[in-house]
């Protein structure tokens, strides 16, 4: 590795606030290779504090991989689909017209596990409901974007079923982040689980699918079979990670309380995505120092990625309130990092970035009651907020959430 190379890494890894970032011992900043580096995050580590040690790059989800690929390829995805149709509370049982070994495996990944905290769970989905305006931003645009700077999850987005029509799967992965927010998200009230197994299979399916598109083959990309245990994680730190450093970082009042809470519904999400609990961080500390050593050093620009993240963007801003282009590319840069901005060839609007720089900090002062005075330009992140909303809360219309569906096929050009 470059000098170049180990200094982008240790810069990408202040600006995106994730400290003491690993240099990488293959030139994986400028690939986004991840094959060369050993795993060395103590399982001791985790919520269950002991585990086998076993890299997570070599972990998916055996069973319920086997059983959608079965599915697959005896055309039974669209009748699959159509049994789980409606199907979306917790207290609702698994579908009737499902093929058994369906509803065996799913019957038995219904329930919480045994290190759940019900009251943990209430207080981070009131503490999602208090910061949902920062949370919102965060995962909108920051995790959002960060997601096209992750190789591996940039080229199976992209090549995937879903790749095709960006909206309609950011309005997909939207409704991921809307149940797990909800205030009964765990409770038979709530969505959540039902969810989190649906995006489970969709992600049995999309390892057994990748694998069979020339494109994605084509692609350069460094694993057999995606979305392993460690992908998993990776996405969880550019999302739960990402929000919890950028949250301490803007100086946003949280209590130690609410913190643990917010990682805990995080915990209890990566369980119900399949990422074994060896790997699960038991605390921040301990996630922080897990995304130093999977997540800051593999970021990379790919040509996928680089697509991915001008549609995202350009969806947002033809939502036309008045929010620019520039803005929003300089609200891209304010949360990644120059380095980041570069890769995507975000151009620049040095007055926006001189507006959010100032305003944004005023922004959270004022709502947070810690001014009085409302900033100058407060409208400017209230119409970005809605624009964001508006482009992926189901096309448009908010208080309905888009159903996850298992893909039958990749994308096909
Ligand atoms: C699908 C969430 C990790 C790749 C989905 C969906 C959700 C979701 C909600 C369903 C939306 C849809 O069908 O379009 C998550 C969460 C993750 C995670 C919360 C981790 C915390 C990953 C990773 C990858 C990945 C690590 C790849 C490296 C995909 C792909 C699809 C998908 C390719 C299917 C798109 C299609 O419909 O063709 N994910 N995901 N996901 N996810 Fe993930």
């Amino acid at each position: 590795m470059t000098d170049v190379n180990r200094r982008s890494v240790l810069t990408l890894g202040a600006a995106l606030g994730l400290a003491g970032a690993v240099v990488p011992k293959a030139a994986s900043a400028t690939t986004g290779a991840v094959s060369e580096r050993s795993w060395t995050w103590a399982p001791s580590q985790s919520v269950v504090g002991s585990g086998s040690g076993v890299d997570p790059q070599w972990v998916w989800d055996d069973e319920i991989d086997q059983i959608i690929a079965t599915i697959t390829d005896s055309g039974q995805t669209a009748q699959v689909n159509a049994a789980m149709d409606g199907w979306v509370n917790n207290w609702q049982p698994v579908p009737a017209g499902l093929p058994p070994e369906i509803s065996g495996w799913l019957n038995g990944h219904m329930q919480l596990p045994a290190w759940a905290d019900r009251t943990k769970l209430r207080r981070a989905a009131d503490f999602n409901r208090r910061k949902d305006t920062y949370l919102f931003m965060i995962y909108g645009v920051g995790g959002g974007i960060m997601s096209t700077v992750i190789p591996r999850e940039a080229r199976s987005v992209y090549h995937s079923k879903g790749g095709a029509d960006m909206q309609d799967r950011a309005a997909k992965t939207f409704s991921f982040g809307y149940d797990l927010s909800d205030l009964n998200a765990f409770e038979n009230t709530g969505e959540f689980i039902v969810t989190a197994n649906r995006t489970r299979m969709v992600h049995a399916a999309v390892r057994h699918l990748l694998p069979q598109s020339p494109h994605w083959q084509a692609s350069g990309h460094d694993e057999e079979i995606p979305i392993s245990n460690h992908d998993i994680l990776v996405t969880f730190h550019s999302t739960g990670t990402f929000a919890h450093k950028k949250l301490k970082e803007w100086k946003v009042p949280m209590s130690r309380a609410d913190e643990d809470a917010f990682l805990h519904s995080w915990q209890v999400a990566l369980h119900f995505l399949g990422v074994r609990d060896e790997y699960i961080p038991a605390t921040w500390d301990a996630a922080h120092a897990q995304a130093a050593q999977i997540l800051t050093p593999i970021l990379a620009p790919t040509t996928e990625g680089k697509y991915l993240a001008e549609v995202l963007l350009g969806l947002v801003a033809q939502v036309d309130l008045g929010v620019t282009r520039g803005f929003l590319n300089e609200f891209v840069r304010y949360q990644l990092g120059n380095d980041v901005g570069d890769w995507l060839g975000l151009k620049r609007d040095y007055v926006a970035a001189a507006t959010i720089r100032v305003g944004w900090p005023s922004y959270i002062l004022f709502r947070e009651g810690l001014i009085r005075i409302m900033p100058a330009n407060f409208y400017l992140f209230d119409q970005l907020l809605r624009a964001i909303a508006m482009a992926f809360l189901n096309k448009g219309q908010s208080g309905t959430t888009t159903p996850i569906t298992i893909p039958d096929m990749n994308r096909p050009t």
